[in-house]
């Protein structure tokens, strides 16, 4: 089966064709990372804006590039939410003109459950797995006992990591966004500042962030007015391994509470260097698997691939009744 994913729900349009959940034939994605970067972050309304510009091409893109007709697609999967509302209309409404005119099924994806469906891509999902959900707005701690089955074991109590980068980023007068810049500098310095690594003994898979973002800027303030000098390499490294020690941490320890079968890392900071390193370093008894780095941040070719296993599993809502949801929950 063919399906086609669609996905809208921040700065990213996107468009793709997956076969039976696995096989990308096309994966086109426009960003307007360079049109927010000038605002240090993403303007709702303007993303609302570009994706209208930007969504026709990008359907006649991904449906040249993969060669096949609209008659040929057995499924429309588009993301339903989290994400801006504005944006996420855009997407789901020409994903309906398509369903109406073609008469294909078409059914809502969680954004969420797009990041973690990057990783079978790639590999073959075994259950039960762990999955740790690191993206702008996302940290959660996730059992998937089969396929669309989400317990969330724990969250962030408060700041998503990707936020925490794009934040420090700003403070350091780094490019948005800010956790691709601060990966790489960090890759070039030492933990030499041994920021706090929040809640890495609570006994649970809870996580905070925003005392660790307010402890470093306040600590790069100080240093700025004593006007000593800050060795931004040494920073960013002082900051990732602040926030993957935590990560890894509750990981495995969850790994080890519920004996998965597999570790998967999902979303735009499953990107991130320091993070696969040190969890392929911790985690050597089970395969630990990340995406592509092309499908770590926003694609279609994941709500796609998400798409077709919640349409195997009989989870969807009536077609054309979908609406955007700024704010959605995972777990049914
Ligand atoms: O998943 P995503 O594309 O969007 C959301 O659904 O939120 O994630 C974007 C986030 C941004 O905060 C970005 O700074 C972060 O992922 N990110 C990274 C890296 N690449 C992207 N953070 C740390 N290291 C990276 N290499
Ligand atoms: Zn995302």
């Amino acid at each position: 089966m063919y399906v086609l994913g669609v996905e809208t729900s921040c700065d990213e349009t996107s468009v793709s064709i997956v076969e039976n959940g696995k096989k990308v034939l096309a994966n086109k994605v426009l960003s307007q990372i360079d049109i927010h970067k000038v605002y240090g972050g993403v303007v709702p309304e303007i993303a609302s804006r570009e994706h209208i510009k930007g969504i026709t091409y990008v359907f006649e893109q991904a449906m040249n590039s993969a060669g096949l007709t609209y008659q040929e697609i057995g499924l429309i999967a588009v993301t339903q939410g989290p994400g801006l509302i504005g944006s996420l209309l855009i997407g789901i409404n020409a994903a309906k003109v398509i369903s109406l005119n073609f008469d294909i099924p078409i059914i809502g994806v969680h954004h969420i459950a797009g990041h973690i469906y990057a990783n079978q891509l790639e590999h073959e999902m075994e259950f039960p797995l762990l999955c740790l959900v690191v993206s702008g707005g996302h940290t959660e701690l996730i059992l998937m006992r089969e396929h669309f089955d989400f317990n969330i074991l724990g969250q962030t109590q408060d700041d998503a990591v990707g936020e925490a980068y794009d934040k420090i980023a700003r403070v350091l007068k780094l490019p948005y966004p800010g956790g691709p810049v601060v990966d790489k500098m960090a890759g070039l310095g030492k933990d030499v500042y041994s920021f706090p690594r929040p809640m890495i003994d609570s006994q649970d898979y809870n996580f905070s962030f925003s005392g660790l973002k307010s402890h470093v800027i306040n600590f790069h303030h100080n240093l700025k007015q004593r006007d000593q000098e800050i060795d931004i390499k040494d920073f960013c490294a002082s900051f990732q391994e602040a926030v993957t020690d935590v990560l890894v941490k509750k990981t495995v320890l969850a790994k080890r509470e519920h004996q998965v079968k597999q570790v998967i890392v999902a979303g735009g900071v499953a990107a991130n260097s320091g993070l696969r390193n040190k969890m392929k370093e911790n985690i050597k008894d089970i395969p630990v698997f990340f995406p592509k780095m092309d499908f770590c941040t926003d694609n279609a070719a994941m709500i796609a691939a998400a798409g077709y296993y919640q349409y195997q599993k009989n989870q969807f809502n009536d077609g054309l009744t979908i609406n955007g949801q700024s704010r959605l929950s995972l777990e049914v």
